[in-house]
């Protein structure tokens, strides 16, 4: 079979499965990464299993997310961070050195090799011709451990680019484009490969927003071929001894193919609230706007800031906006500075902000209340900004800029003495500013590295093994779609106590009943009764952790969300589903359910449940692999683990 870069990289790296779409496979992996709101806790999983050291190449720990400090917890948890990754033998990027994506593309990231992350955009470094994938704290922690990385083999998708972008249209618009097309839902289970000529137009730093925004498609990862253009991104970085060059070999299958044409492609916005809410500027373009903002990890690049800043050169942000700009990295902040481009963009009035993640993430630059904001992020959801009724629209750089200056959502090339052609053809310098002093490296000898722990960080509670017997009651009985957030909410108040699970799990439910963590606790656990696609949204792992901690035996539930879903099984929680959905209706919160030869039922698949309360039985199902029968039977990933080492 002729193959396609996707298999070619997966192969080199398969441990365990048939590379056939649809079946699980475990592939080696050679990189992590992590930031510090999913760190800390990846963290404290790898430090439970006892080893000396991480057993991959690289693994960074980054500091982006949290970096304000009003008080003492963030502070805390990046002196644990730096000291743990002392310890274990991880790179520690401190906070100011960037965000996460951008800092791993230029420093880190290798054609060929794999790089598991615990942030959703980890596929951002797959421009480069990596295997770039997403996951949970626990996973990252289990791949830290040398552990295979368990995944369903996808679908890989040929996304075919021809032409070649016009003056005022940018990678953003690439990726909006498919995002209409495809929309949040139709990514699950597929890789998308890029090809064509219109790859070879496009510098790293657009394939790495292209590739950034593939999980709002819900992709697994999106790929491009390793080629000069990524060698010479590489030699400028002063790693040109770690690439090599990868492409599919002619007459390559796939199993699916789209083609955007880019000539065709005009400057798009993704409207509130969902990236794939997308329609040409032009429909938009008498919107009032309140707020720009020009950074994330999707548009913060040199490249990017450059063009916004030819933009704005000369010109004034208008009246009623306020424009806040966050380059990516430090090395972006500092070549900016070197070629007049920060000064440029203070100039017009822009606000600048360190290189973090920040408004993206809804720390700090809150818009005003039913605000409109134009962001260059990869995300639009309701209340991310920090103001519940904001509306927020998604456009490229060169977009965001044009807007700043006349007050309202404007398509580039409307306004008449921009050259839009010179600004076209920016390119990225090929003299970079490369210091590495804000990440500190590995060291041989850490023996006497003593890790911080302020109050803050507190031990990783585990659950004992599974019990032969569930008897307990259904501590709440909640409907359809209820998200991560809803079992854990997050929030400024809450955010900081993620490495506090006895802290945190004090919010569980916190907005559908505020009393559940007392009654959990009084109760001694409990089960979970919910109806359709039960945790959806992000991957927060607390969302499965505060509820084990709490004593959470099992979620009996129509379906699960597919992330949710394996959280539950890493934390010991037994992810249940009605055979009959009509039998939802017939439980009662304070029923008491019960399980008996627990561990027998798990090897089946299939549950006996019986109401005692009510008299009658329930007839449940989970669907586990053998591995997760393992896991769950063990009390959880970790135990799990331990058993293995
Ligand atoms: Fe940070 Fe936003 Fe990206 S939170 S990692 S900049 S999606």
């Amino acid at each position: 079979m002729k193959q396609n870069i996707t298999r070619k990289v997966l192969q080199s790296h398969l441990i365990e499965g048939k590379m056939v779409a649809g079946e699980e496979i475990s592939i080696k992996i050679d990189q992590t990464l992590t930031q510090d709101a999913t760190g800390t806790m990846a963290y404290l999983s790898f430090e439970a299993l006892g080893l000396p050291k991480v057993r991959t190449e690289v693994s960074v720990s980054y500091v982006d997310h949290n970096t304000l400090q009003a008080g003492f917890e963030n502070a805390d948890d990046h002196a644990f961070l730096q000291t743990i990754s002392e310890k274990y033998g991880i790179y520690y990027s401190r906070p100011g050195n960037g965000i996460c994506h951008q800092v791993h593309s230029e420093r880190f990231a290798v054609p060929g090799k794999t790089l598991l992350g615990s942030d959703s955009h980890t596929p951002t470094s797959s421009a480069l011709g990596m295997i770039a994938i997403g996951a949970g704290g626990m996973s990252v922690a289990m791949a830290m451990a040398g552990q295979p990385f368990p995944l369903v083999m996808p679908k890989v998708i040929n996304v075919k680019l021809t032409g070649k972008l016009y003056p005022g249209v940018a990678a953003k618009d690439i990726i909006l484009e498919l995002l209409k097309r495809m929309t949040v839902k139709n990514g699950v289970g597929k890789i998308i490969e890029y090809t064509g000529p219109g790859v070879e137009t496009l510098s790293i730093p657009e394939r790495c927003t292209i590739t950034n925004m593939g999980a709002e498609l819900g992709v697994t990862t999106s790929i491009f071929p390793s080629d000069d253009i990524t060698y010479e991104f590489m030699k400028a970085q002063g790693r040109e001894k770690d690439w090599k060059e990868l492409k599919a070999d002619e007459d390559a299958e796939y199993d699916e193919l789209i083609e955007i044409n880019l000539d065709e492609l005009g400057p798009l916005v993704a409207k509130p609230h969902m990236p794939d809410k997308v329609v040409p500027v032009k429909e938009v373009n008498d919107i009032k706007v309140s707020q720009v903002f020009i950074g994330s990890c999707t548009n913060a690049s040199y490249l990017d800031l450059a063009k916004a800043a030819a933009i704005l050169d000369g010109k004034s942000v208008h009246k009623d906006v306020s424009l806040s700009i966050s380059p990516g990295s430090k090395q972006v902040f500092e070549m900016i500075a070197r070629d007049g481009i920060l000064l440029k963009l203070i100039s017009a009035g822009a606000r600048i902000l360190e290189s973090a993640c920040g408004p993206c993430v809804g720390i700090g630059q809150a818009p005003q209340s039913e605000g409109v904001s134009l962001r260059t992020n990869n995300r639009n959801f309701i209340g991310r900004s920090g103001t519940k009724d904001a509306k927020v629209y998604l456009a490229s750089p060169e977009v965001a800029a044009a807007s700043a200056i006349t007050g309202v959502i404007t398509d580039p090339r409307d306004i008449e003495d921009i050259d839009l052609d010179a600004i076209q053809v920016i390119k990225e310098p090929e003299e970079r500013i490369l210091d590495d002093r804000m990440i500190v490296a590995p060291k041989e000898n850490t023996e006497d590295v003593v890790i911080k722990r302020g109050p803050n960080i507190q031990p990783l509670p585990l659950r004992e093994a599974l019990e032969e017997e569930i008897n307990t009651a259904v501590l709440i009985k909640v409907g359809d779609d209820i998200t991560t957030d809803d079992i854990m909410p997050a929030g400024a108040k809450i955010l900081p106590l993620r490495s506090n699970v006895p802290a945190i799990s004090q919010y569980v439910f916190n907005g559908i009943d505020p009393t559940f963590p007392k009654r959990a606790k009084e109760n001694n656990g409990g089960i979970v009764v919910a109806a359709e696609n039960y945790g959806q949204g992000s991957s927060r792992e607390h969302a499965a952790l505060a509820p084990m901690y709490l004593g959470v035996k099992a979620v009996l539930a129509k379906s699960f969300a597919r992330i949710h879903h394996d959280n539950l099984i890493n934390y010991g929680i037994l992810p249940l589903r009605f055979k009959d959905k009509n039998d939802y209706e017939r439980i009662n919160q304070g029923d008491i359910l019960v399980i008996k030869n627990v561990q027998k039922q798990v090897n089946n698949g299939e549950f006996v449940i019986v109401n005692e309360t009510q008299g009658f039985e329930i007839n449940a199902y989970a669907t586990l692999s053998d591995r997760q029968k393992e896991v769950i039977t063990s009390g959880g990933q970790l135990n799990y683990i331990k058993k293995l080492l």
